[in-house]
């Protein structure tokens, strides 16, 4: 299905796709990078763009739109009843630098999508409905990620949020007027999260959407080393503290080591630093930032050791000094089964068939599923490329995930 003429047989669609899809394009020029993407990094003048545009829409969807002080931005449709939990829809707006079009955008879209349904069809729901967008999910310009959701969860520890490009989040907060000062006590009945897959799962098995049954564990880590910055024309290779060759050695190393551990195991290293940088130069220190991910937390640990040997290994051989930090932890987490079959039945109500998966990237239903009953929808993307800007979903698939979304969030905001 390529087009939004092409939708499942099923009931009559609530949502409007022209009006999500037409959304989503709309904020996908703040910021846009030559091949389709868009660069709007965590509490940039983009991202800063972008918020002020989606509260705009919220306001004109008659939502109360409150800031906490991680700059999470909570649109608030109220429900009939008093003192009624709320069903919270997030996701994110901020991208990587070569971010696609629908990572984390589309979840917070659909989730207005959702609240302008509601409005068109005069709908009161017993319970509000709150959509979120939440600060820092990508980590990309402030460590760790998923900053805003783990905040809210109770998950951080403030000072321990560093700026990659020397920023403070919190000044970069007050600076882009989004340092709140509401901390939401929020009732949490449900959170669900629509997102890309960002895999091939779902385009292999042929399903528009993807009820996911959990994500797996994600770990940070900073590994520094401390050689000698040398001339590189005078310095006898017997004679370097080099630590960039060291920083190769353990990454190749453990690479190798991953291969054979585990075949779910996922070995990152993602950033290199090398100082002073210069080609003449033996770099004096080096820093590489790890990613680790699996969907128990024994093999976690059990990895993590071995990283924890390696580098020391490969310090020792070049006659560097290291350390080595874990700066995240994101336990693994399973979904509620309730939240689960609710969201088969919205599909099977479409006319879809959804696909049973994990989810092999993190998201900050991660947070939330440490505190309240979550559940994410999938929806299908194209050849699995994600953080990238030829990340594409079909407007057709959109549709239909957003529409599963609105079902499964109708019938659990209006249950008595
Ligand atoms: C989020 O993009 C992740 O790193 O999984
Ligand atoms: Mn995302
Ligand atoms: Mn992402």
């Amino acid at each position: 299905m390529d087009s939004l003429s092409e939708q499942p047989a099923g009931a009559d669609r609530l949502i409007d796709p022209q009006r999500l899809w037409s959304t989503i394009m709309e904020i996908a020029r703040i910021g846009a990078i030559p091949g389709g993407g868009s660069c709007r990094l965590s509490l940039s003048d983009e991202d800063r763009q972008a918020r002020d545009l989606f509260a705009s829409w919220c306001r004109e969807a008659g939502c109360d739109v409150r800031v906490d002080p991680y700059g999470n931005m909570f649109a608030v449709r109220a429900g009939k009843g008093a003192g009624q939990p709320s069903i919270l829809i997030g996701s994110h707006l901020d991208t990587q630098p070569h971010g696609g079009r629908f990572d984390g955008v589309l979840g917070v879209l659909a989730g207005l999508e959702i609240v302008r349904t509601l409005n068109d069809r005069g709908i009161a729901t017993e319970r509000p409905v709150v959509v979120v967008n939440w600060t820092n999910e990508e980590g990309v310009r402030f460590k760790p990620g998923l900053t805003g959701s783990a905040g809210f969860a109770g998950y951080l520890d403030p000072a321990a949020v560093t700026g990659s490009d020397g920023e403070d989040f919190f000044a970069e907060l007050r600076r882009t007027g989004y340092a709140g000062t509401a901390r939401e006590g929020f009732d949490i009945l449900a959170y669900y999260e629509l997102h890309i897959e960002q895999g091939p799962v779902l385009e292999r098995a042929d399903a528009a959407v993807g009820v996911v049954e959990g994500i797996q564990g994600v770990r940070w880590y900073k590994v520094s080393l401390a050689g000698r910055d040398a001339h590189a024309g005078t310095t006898p290779m017997d004679s370097r503290k080099d630590s960039f060759m060291a920083a190769a050695a353990i990454a190749l190393d453990l690479r190798a080591t991953a291969l054979k551990h585990d075949p779910d195991l996922r070995f990152t290293v993602g950033k290199v630093t090398v100082e002073p940088n210069s080609v003449n130069t033996v770099p004096g220190h080096a820093e590489l930032l790890i990613d680790l991910r699996h969907g128990d937390d024994c093999v976690l640990d059990r990895f993590e050791d071995i990283i924890a040997a390696a580098v020391k290994r490969g310090a020792a051989q070049e006659g560097v000094d290291c350390a080595f930090t874990r700066t995240m932890t994101v336990p693994p987490v399973t979904f509620d089964p309730a939240m689960q079959e609710r969201l088969v039945e919205a599909a099977l109500q479409v006319g879809v068939v959804p696909q049973r998966l994990p989810s092999g990237a993190m998201h900050d239903a991660s947070n939330m599923a440490r505190i309240a009953p979550t559940a994410m929808v999938f929806v299908q993307s194209r050849d699995g490329i994600s953080h990238n800007p030829a990340e594409w979903s079909s407007p057709a698939h959109v549709a239909t995930a957003c529409e599963v979304l609105a079902r499964a969030v109708l019938s659990h905001a209006c249950e008595s």
